[in-house]
């Protein structure tokens, strides 16, 4: 069978569709690079721990970072030399980042996590690097503004990930269905394993840290009891599970079917809106379920609607097959005014 590559199975499909800049291309390749060296890292993280106690110096000469400072800074490294990017919004930094003038630049934004769910490396548990891919509106020589970044998610050109689990894959989608490749490393290769992918329109899984219990409102009470309850569509409990890396919960539920929830925690003051992020986290994830089949809300409305107002904004979110979603959404319809 022949293997395809991701940049080939893009080619392939840019024939029936406008997009087919070679510069959509360019960023692709950049960001599948930025992601074989950060599975590089991930995967000999225990090993970096060892050698860096000695001295925290590696073989480079260079001190131990973070994970998550060495992954943000692979991307940011490699994604601004590459010509086609006029900004980008990283959930490590506060601001975002402009292009060096000594770049050339091009018209799309580049918003990503580059390590989410990294509190779990130490424990051998799946990561994963988001990204979301805007263009600019306007085309201009002009520095790019902050209203130009503040894209509602329908406006994403393209969305994915990539896991580093017990193998590294990549699933994204740019409009036209979802695809995941898988890496190979004997080739260096992310090779097309999963073509159009669709998640269960019934899930049989929910996930959400049950732990904040005491911190939800009721209807969100009421929603994970209907999921663990026998009175729900499968006519008995859906299976709860919950790694604590949206990555992977995500993923796994897009491949078996199911709803991941991370409600607004109304008694954490931290966390009245819940706690990830609409542009880093829950944009790339909406469109991808969309594409999928899917649906994505924040309770009561579509995530990709959300007029974002600062880049680190927060936002509650409930996303995965489309009739467990239609659930939550009935039942905070049903709340109305009730809700705090
Ligand atoms: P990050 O590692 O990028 O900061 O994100 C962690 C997020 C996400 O991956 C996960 O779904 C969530 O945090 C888990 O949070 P809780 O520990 O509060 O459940
Ligand atoms: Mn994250
Ligand atoms: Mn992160």
């Amino acid at each position: 069978m022949r293997q395809v590559t991701v940049v080939e199975h893009l080619l392939l499909s840019q024939k029936e569709r406008p997009m087919a800049s070679g510069r959509f291309t360019r960023l692709l390749t950049e960001l599948i690079l930025s992601a074989k060296i950060i599975g590089r890292e991930v995967s000999k993280a225990g090993l970096l721990d060892v050698l860096g106690a000695t001295g925290e110096v590696n073989v480079q000469g260079e001190i131990v970072q973070k994970l998550d400072d060495f992954s943000n800074q692979v991307i940011i490294r490699r994604m601004e030399r590459a010509g086609v990017l006029c900004a980008m919004v990283s959930e490590e930094n506060a601001d975002f980042i402009e292009i060096p003038r000594q770049f050339p630049v091009g018209d799309y934004i580049l918003i990503f996590d580059p390590l989410d769910g990294s509190a779990n490396i130490d424990a051998n548990v799946s990561i994963g690097t988001i990204f979301s891919i805007y263009r600019r509106t306007s085309y201009t020589q002009q520095a790019v503004t902050l209203d130009e970044i503040l894209q509602k998610g329908a406006m994403q050109v393209a969305a994915g990930y990539i896991i580093y689990g017990s193998s590294t894959m990549m699933v994204y989608t740019a409009g036209n269905g979802v695809h995941g490749f898988t890496l190979d490393p004997s080739v260096g290769e992310f090779l097309l394993s999963h073509p159009n992918i669709q998640i269960p329109e019934q899930g049989r899984i929910y996930s959400v840290n049950e732990g904040y219990w005491s911190y939800w409102d009721e209807p969100t009470r009421r929603i994970v009891n209907h999921f663990k309850s026998d009175e729900n569509a499968l006519g008995r409990p859906y299976s709860l599970r919950y790694i604590g890396s949206l990555v992977s919960d995500f993923h796994r539920n897009l491949i078996y079917g199911g709803i991941f929830m991370y409600p607004a925690d109304h008694r954490d003051p931290r966390k009245p809106k819940g706690k990830l992020r609409l542009m880093c986290e829950a944009n790339p994830m909406a469109m991808i379920v969309e594409q999928a089949g899917g649906l994505a809300v924040d309770g009561t409305r579509r995530i990709l609607d959300i007029e974002p107002e600062e880049l680190h904004q927060r936002v509650p979110l409930f996303v995965g097959s489309k009739k467990d979603v239609e659930v939550v959404l009935q039942y905070y319809r049903e709340a109305g005014d009730d809700r705090p």
